[in-house]
């Protein structure tokens, strides 16, 4: 709608986890190379929190994309809501496994653990590592879920493990695993994302136009400050704001955006 106003190729501040747009912020890049070096160096389970649109699914679906296709067979949950037979079944289908019984109550519980330990096997004879990423697993009360997922890292020959477990949720999972010592201690790295600072946020903008296409500023100083104070430098907050300011801007004819736009565009926001 703006982009032809605003002399962009896309439309920058589309809240998608779309790794084309990653911005590596110091954490960013921090927790990216903690998750690459659990993955590379075969170090069994990691945890990933942050606060809500901070990026931890960006994160994930990026490191995948990075992976090598041919070498890592990987399954991404987005769904936890699942009950402990479908997040087995979900896992095992992810991972190219044949559906396990017709239906799903007919199903033991130990067949389709036996089922994923096929996958897992074969994988590592055919020289292919896998990698599991649950995303939003704050959301997983249910104890049994988690009790599925703790056999699940026990999945491991003598000297290796047979995958990669990454889990990521909102700050409150952390207190979750905590709270469950034989899980906790399974996890080899805790990295938790949090807002983005000033500077950071103001980068974060300048990065994502660029990207779409627009490397000339659009935001005045004020207007920077103010995107960062309206959105505490959570970067799905940020997106909101700038996208309306461009539509808003563009609206007007405007050729700098200023505070006053940010603040109309954010007051339903708050
Ligand atoms: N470092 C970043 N660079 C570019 N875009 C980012 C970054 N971090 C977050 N975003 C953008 O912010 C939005 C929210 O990010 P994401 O969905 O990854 O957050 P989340 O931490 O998974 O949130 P939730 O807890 O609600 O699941 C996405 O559109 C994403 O593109
Ligand atoms: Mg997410």
């Amino acid at each position: 709608m703006y982009e032809e106003y605003w002399g962009l190729k896309e439309k920058p501040f589309e809240n998608t986890p779309n790794p084309r747009f990653l911005y590596y912020s110091p954490q960013h890049e921090e927790v990216m190379s903690r998750l690459l070096y659990i993955v590379k160096e075969n170090k069994g389970a990691a945890l990933l929190t942050g606060v809500f649109g901070c990026g931890k699914t960006l994160l994930g679906r990026t490191l995948l994309k990075e992976l090598d296709q041919d070498v890592y067979r990987t399954a991404f949950i987005t769904n936890p809501y699942l009950s402990y037979e479908e997040l087995l079944m979900h896992i095992v289908h992810n991972l190219g496994g044949e559906p396990v019984g017709a239906n799903k109550t007919d199903v033991l519980i130990n067949v389709i653990l036996e089922k994923l330990n096929e996958i897992l096997v074969n994988n590592m004879r055919d020289g292919k590592r896998t990698v599991i990423i649950i995303d939003e697993a704050h959301v997983i009360k249910d104890k049994r879920v988690w009790e599925e997922i703790r056999l699940i890292l026990n999945f491991q020959l003598e000297d290796r493990f047979l995958l990669t477990l990454l889990i990521l949720g909102q700050p409150e999972l952390k207190t979750m695993i905590d709270g469950n010592k034989e899980f906790a201690q399974r996890i080899a790295v805790k990295s938790h994302l949090a807002n983005l600072t000033q500077e950071e946020t103001k980068q974060y903008i300048i990065h994502r136009l660029s990207v779409a296409g627009r490397n000339e500023s659009i935001f005045s100083d004020e207007a920077y400050q103010l995107i960062f104070a309206k959105s505490g430098g959570i970067p799905r907050r940020i997106n909101h704001i700038c996208d309306l300011a461009l539509l808003s801007g563009s609206g007007e004819g405007v050729t700098v955006i200023g505070k006053e736009i940010i603040n109309d565009v954010s007051s339903d926001l708050e």
